[in-house]
């Protein structure tokens, strides 16, 4: 029996839209000393539909202030996924008088016949009211049954603008001078996309390492019914100002999370280091969750870097200005009570369990080894409302450790939603979980010390 709103599953500190449905972030920039957060949003029902861009600003990503929807289905259709333009110099033209334009691009959906193209709107206010360009679509269709989500940036090399988006089953990479006309100037992704999908949300960033810059290239990829969860899968190379080249990396590919719930991320705009911030449901089953009036929620903002490990250089998140929300923390014991259904841990040792349990035998169980990190939802909450949330492939997520050694490890359940950053970053994971009633109680084995805090 599906329990569709017997309660209340909010997470506090974690981005929900006010009611109705929410899932890619969108045009995320940063800019004056606010955060821009839009967002794929149907404002009508808790449930995917005509998209809109829902938008909220916030000044330190972890409180929110939800503003009038900025971009509503037109003509050309829905307005799907896409990101935003600082337009500093004023290339495309559309300030006057000394104003600084920012640039929406974003993919229109056809709803008829799937139909995508990319579009642009302009914003004279800072990112509050858009105005859609009288030109688009800019970027026609050449023929791809999925053709979406431009994530634009400022291309030093070449002085101009470029783009890159998911073209069926690779991206893109698109220039231009002024984000009005835009030339193809690269491909990436055939020899290398193995794991055989649909591409979606691609985004590319460099990042600095002991090596000098590199650039990280990511990507959502689709489920494969039966074979695989939809994930964010990452690759690690060079852009020469036209296109993006992976370094040989291994046989595995490399995935950003090792839950089930973290999807279609993206970085910010206009910031000097890569803010990340990614859905928090995922797209095979975020139509059905029990969530009531609202439905999608956000990763917590992340930084990203590389760190060189034995297996080569691998992207490291760590949570974005937790400092200010950790309020004191105090060692917890085996049998310990739960005082809040909102808490952060701090984990340290070399092995153990931990599982928080309620009353109804619910149970969300991480275990910690030498070489691997597993975290079990299996038997944590409610789980018929779909098939697919508790199956073979979206019950137990496992990585294998990328450091020797303790552990050190930093958890927040906030909820519904749980988030495990483990050394350093290089393991993370993202889960959803609906137990009937909250956690009550945390059990430790093993030779874990765990300090628990209240998320304020
Ligand atoms: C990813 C995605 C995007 C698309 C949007 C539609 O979750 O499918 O590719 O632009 O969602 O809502």
């Amino acid at each position: 029996m599906s329990t569709k709103g017997v309660r209340n599953f909010r997470p506090k500190v974690h981005f929900t839209p006010p009611k109705n449905w929410s899932n890619d972030p969108n045009g995320m920039v940063y800019m004056d000393g606010l955060w821009h957060l839009y967002y794929q949003n149907h404002p009508e029902q808790p449930a995917w539909g005509p998209m809109h861009w829902g938008h909220a600003v916030s000044r330190d990503l972890l409180h929110w202030e939800h503003q009038p929807i900025a971009l509503h289905p037109d003509e050309l259709g829905y307005i799907f996924s896409g990101s935003m333009a600082y337009d500093k110099e004023n290339t495309s033209g559309f300030g006057k008088e000394g104003e600084v334009p920012v640039v929406a691009m974003y993919t229109s959906h056809r709803p008829e016949d799937g139909h995508e193209c990319q579009s642009i709107a302009y914003s004279l206010d800072g990112g509050f009211h858009f105005e859609k360009y009288y030109g688009n679509p800019v970027i026609d269709n050449p023929g791809l049954t999925d053709f979406r989500d431009p994530k634009v940036f400022w291309n030093k090399k070449r002085k101009c603008w470029s783009m890159i988006l998911a073209a069926k089953d690779c991206a893109y990479i698109y220039a231009s001078p002024d984000l009005k006309n835009w030339e193809k100037t690269g491909e990436f992704g055939r020899e290398e996309n193995r794991v055989e999908s649909t591409w979606e949300c691609t985004d590319l960033f460099p990042l600095q390492t002991e090596e000098g810059e590199k650039w990280v290239l990511l990507v959502s990829m689709m489920a494969l019914p039966g074979k695989s969860c939809a994930n964010i899968q990452y690759f690690i190379g060079e852009f020469d100002g036209d296109t993006f080249r992976a370094a040989k990396q291994g046989e595995e590919p490399l995935w950003l999370d090792f839950g089930f719930d973290n999807y279609a991320g993206v970085t910010f705009h206009n910031y000097d280091k890569p803010i990340y911030l990614g859905w928090g449901v995922s797209p095979e089953y975020a139509n059905q969750v029990p969530t009531g009036e609202f439905a999608g929620l956000m990763t917590m903002a992340r930084e990203l870097s590389l760190i060189k490990t034995e297996r080569g250089y691998r992207l490291a998140a760590k949570p974005f200005g937790l400092d200010h929300l950790r309020a004191v923390s105090y060692p917890v014991a085996d049998g310990d009570s739960l005082i809040s259904e909102r808490f952060g841990l701090k984990v340290q040792g070399q092995s153990g369990k931990i599982a928080f349990s309620n009353e109804k035998k619910q149970e969300l169980v991480i275990e910690i080894r030498e070489d691997v990190i597993r975290i079990d939802r299996s038997r944590a909450g409610a789980w018929d409302f779909s098939e697919k949330y508790c199956d073979k492939l979206h019950s137990v997520g496992e990585a294998k450790r990328l450091l020797s050694g303790d552990v050190d490890m930093e958890l927040l359940l906030d909820v519904s939603y749980l988030e495990v950053f483990a050394d350093k970053g290089l393991e993370t994971a993202s889960m959803t979980v609906y137990p009937d009633v909250p956690y009550e109680k945390i059990s430790i084995q093993g030779d874990l010390m765990v300090q628990i805090y209240q998320l304020q």
